[in-house]
């Protein structure tokens, strides 16, 4: 019976629907964000909206919740701030590493990047805004305060690690610093870890925390997240390759020219695949104790390395 509720819900379960729902929540909440225009310069508002409101496809947030819900949280709702927190730090990333003195990219989410749009200082500062805006989010008053004070510590000592020097910050450094040179497979797994891996691995547990999950649930979810944190970086390399630019509103054939050690570089693009499909798999078993109310991460770990955007 209970095998053939999971098989009737697996069947009935649309994973677009789900990430169209949840784009939709976590869009409303970004934008009904309080944003005060009468302080702060209006333009550092503008760049700030401008690139977080570009269009990202909100995967870091969208598996916040998930995760929640996978530990069976039944309401999400006092969870959407940290979901925004997480992506107003992925999008302070993506501003900062499309800087000319990063990636110097020209075209994100379908638009002209921050700089290009407004300027360099006003591109470092909206990322410095956002960033900032996170652990205001995760800090405030709202419904996140429904959440026992512990709990919300812990969960800003996750995000804050992660996206710092001993997370992404760290693989962003690598990352620049490598730009030349060969790197080892193991040394291009931990700068992928890093760069992109631990925020992703983050808002998976941060959201497993918020949702109340045991231990066992919370390690299980960590292991998810970061096997799906490393196959999300390995299919981006393999989509600079060989994606459509239109589809993914970036430029591709970027890392080729920047001289980036990448999955693709180093293994070629079949290996590559294989490799990713390796992770997913290994994403899989290691929540295949949950029950059906993982099957959003179980389709979402699928969707990272078939997506084409
Ligand atoms: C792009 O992230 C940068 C990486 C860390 C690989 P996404 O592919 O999630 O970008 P958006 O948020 O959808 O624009
Ligand atoms: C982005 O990595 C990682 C972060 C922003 C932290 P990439 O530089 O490879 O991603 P894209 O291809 O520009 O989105
Ligand atoms: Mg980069
Ligand atoms: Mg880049």
């Amino acid at each position: 019976m209970l095998l053939l509720n999971r098989m009737n819900l697996t069947n009935m379960f649309d994973l677009n629907t789900y990430l169209e729902e949840k784009c939709r929540t976590i869009n409303d909440a970004l934008e009904s964000l309080p944003w005060n225009t009468d302080n702060p310069p209006g333009r550092l508002i503008e760049a700030m909206t401008y690139s977080l409101m570009a269009g990202g496809k909100r995967i870091r947030p969208v598996l916040c919740l998930a995760a929640a819900e996978a530990v069976g949280c039944g309401d999400c709702r006092p969870f959407i701030s940290a979901a925004c927190a997480i992506e107003a730090i992925h999008t302070y990333s993506l501003i900062h590493d499309d800087l000319p003195a990063m990636d110097n990219d020209m075209l994100r989410r379908g638009k002209p990047t921050c700089h290009v749009r407004f300027d360099e200082a006003t591109a470092i500062l909206a990322g410095d805004g956002l960033l900032t805006l996170a652990f205001d989010l995760l800090s405030s008053e709202g419904p996140l305060a429904s959440v026992a004070a512990d709990k919300r510590l812990y969960v800003i000592q996750i995000i804050s690690s992660a996206a710092g020097c001993k997370g992404m910050v760290a693989g962003q450094a690598i990352d620049i610093t490598s730009e030349g040179q060969k790197l080892t497979l193991d040394e291009l797994k931990t700068l992928h870890d890093l760069k992109t891996g631990a925020l992703i691995e983050a808002a998976v547990v941060s959201g497993a925390v918020l949702g109340g999950g045991k231990y066992s649930q919370i390690s299980a979810l960590k292991q998810y997240g970061r096997c799906i944190g490393l196959a999300f970086q390995v299919t981006d390399d393999i989509l600079n390759v060989e994606g459509d630019p239109d589809l993914m509103g970036k430029s591709t054939g970027t890392d080729e020219k920047n001289n980036k050690s990448t999955f693709p570089s180093l293994m070629g693009i079949q290996a590559s695949k294989n490799f990713a499909a390796e992770l997913i798999l290994n994403a899989q078993e290691a929540i295949s104790d949950f029950d059906v109310r993982a099957l959003p991460l179980r389709e979402i770990a699928k969707y990272i390395i078939e997506r084409n955007r």
